[in-house]
């Protein structure tokens, strides 16, 4: 791991740019050429600075995905102790302090236009904040034109307990997602990889994650915490992993320990960390150093289900995949349903689609009949999904 100023890239003389490496992950930071013919973009590499000059430093359109966490704006009134005495460790960084909301607000209102210049126009931008300053971001990022997509709410499973007793405790972070704008529609959504590693149901917007904690949270020689306010990997992973692809430029303005680095190396995306205090750039550094990258397979992009040719159960049964008067079954052969001519099934007197059949007698509001029915072929129990796949491959090789 080399740490250079940056005469080597023509960068302007206030960066720093440290470049990463590691095994896959000890490739040189790549130089690739700036849309438009522009200063390159130094990929994978934190900038060492103030986000404000950083970003402006950057190409206009160049990134595909931002994810902020800025200063919260805590307003801690002196130190809080826990009943035993012993001190919390909260954030009282200078960082973190702002005069009054008005100063809190002007510097809200200077970075996201940072961002929103250096977003390629389908970007989106994840900002995670508390009580203390997200409601002031929800309102900013909507002035500046942003288009809000979802508030994502991070629950904590070990949340910090509320020690003065005044107020509920404290068990959750707010993430807003947000398209450049509102006619933005091309933006990255993994919907369909998502899905499919939720047991075939959308995900949700609330998320039950610990906080960084373990052998996860870093820390420096003398065992105290590297970085107050480390963010779990697993959070960063499944915001990455759910809005961008493989090979796509991640910006992280508030780079601190580098939690954001260190997902996107391990799903193969690059990413450009802007961080002001040079010790919390070096301990990214070497937190980013030890990530080796995922195999290639693991993070490649998922086919879209909607490329896939649109396929009917009467399909099916009118190619005699499945015959009419044919019982389905579920996995445990728990329900049974009689398949009719029409495509539909019959369960006693009710007849529906497979999606309402199958929903009907589990009692739950919505099933995928797909995977949710069963034929028996050859002695063994198989979704109806495989006899769609057969059709898909039949109408593929007639093409
Ligand atoms: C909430 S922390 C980010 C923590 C990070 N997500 C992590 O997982 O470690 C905010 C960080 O932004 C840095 N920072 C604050 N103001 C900044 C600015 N204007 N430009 C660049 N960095 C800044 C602070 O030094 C701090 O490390």
């Amino acid at each position: 791991m080399r740490s250079e100023r940056a005469g080597a890239f023509r960068l302007p003389a206030q960066f720093q740019v440290s470049r990463t490496g590691g095994g896959e992950a000890k490739r040189p930071a790549a130089i690739v050429a700036a849309p438009g013919g522009g200063r390159p973009l130094p990929h994978d590499s934190i900038l060492i600075g103030d986000c404000l000059a950083e970003m402006a430093s950057l190409p206009e359109a160049s990134v595909d995905l931002v994810f902020a966490d800025p200063p919260y704006n805590l307003q801690l009134e002196g130190a809080l102790s826990r009943p035993d005495q012993s001190l919390v460790d909260g954030v009282d960084a200078a960082w973190d302090k702002f005069a009054d909301f008005a100063e809190y607000d002007a510097f809200t209102r200077a970075w996201l236009s940072g961002a929103r210049r250096v977003m390629k126009p389908a970007a989106t931008i994840v900002v995670i904040g508390s009580y203390h300053n997200i409601f002031r971001v929800g309102a900013i990022l909507q002035d500046l034109g942003f288009w809000i997509l979802n508030d994502i709410v991070w629950r904590k499973a070990n949340p910090m307990p509320n020690f003065r007793g005044r107020r509920f405790t404290n068990a959750h972070e707010t993430m807003i997602w947000a398209a450049r704008s509102a006619d933005a529609k091309a933006y990255t959504f993994n919907y369909e990889a998502l899905k499919a590693g939720n047991e075939d149901c959308q995900v949700r917007s609330d998320w039950f994650l610990p906080i960084c904690s373990g052998a996860e949270r870093l820390r420096d020689e003398a065992g105290r915490k590297a970085h107050p306010t480390q963010k779990p990997e697993e959070l960063l992973a499944r915001l990455i992993l759910a809005a961008s692809n493989a090979g796509d430029l991640v910006l992280d303005p508030f780079f601190g320990s580098g939690t954001t680095g260190v997902a996107a190396r391990r799903l193969r995306r690059s990413f450009i960390g802007i961080e002001r205090d040079p010790v919390y750039a070096d301990a990214a550094r070497r937190r980013i150093d030890a990530v080796e990258p995922l195999a290639e397979e693991a993070v490649a992009r998922a086919p879209a289900r909607r490329s896939e040719p649109r396929v009917a159960f009467l399909s099916v049964v009118e190619a005699g995949l499945a015959r009419p008067g044919e019982k389905l079954t579920d996995a445990g052969r728990r329900h049974s349903a009689v398949v009719r001519s029409d495509g539909a099934l019959a369960l006693g007197p009710a007849v529906g689609s497979i999606h309402k059949i199958g929903a009907l007698v589990q009692g739950l509001p919505a099933c995928n009949g797909w995977t949710f029915w069963h034929v028996e072929r050859g002695g063994r129990l198989t979704p109806i999904d495989e006899l769609r796949a057969t059709m898909r491959a039949a109408m593929r090789a007639a093409e």
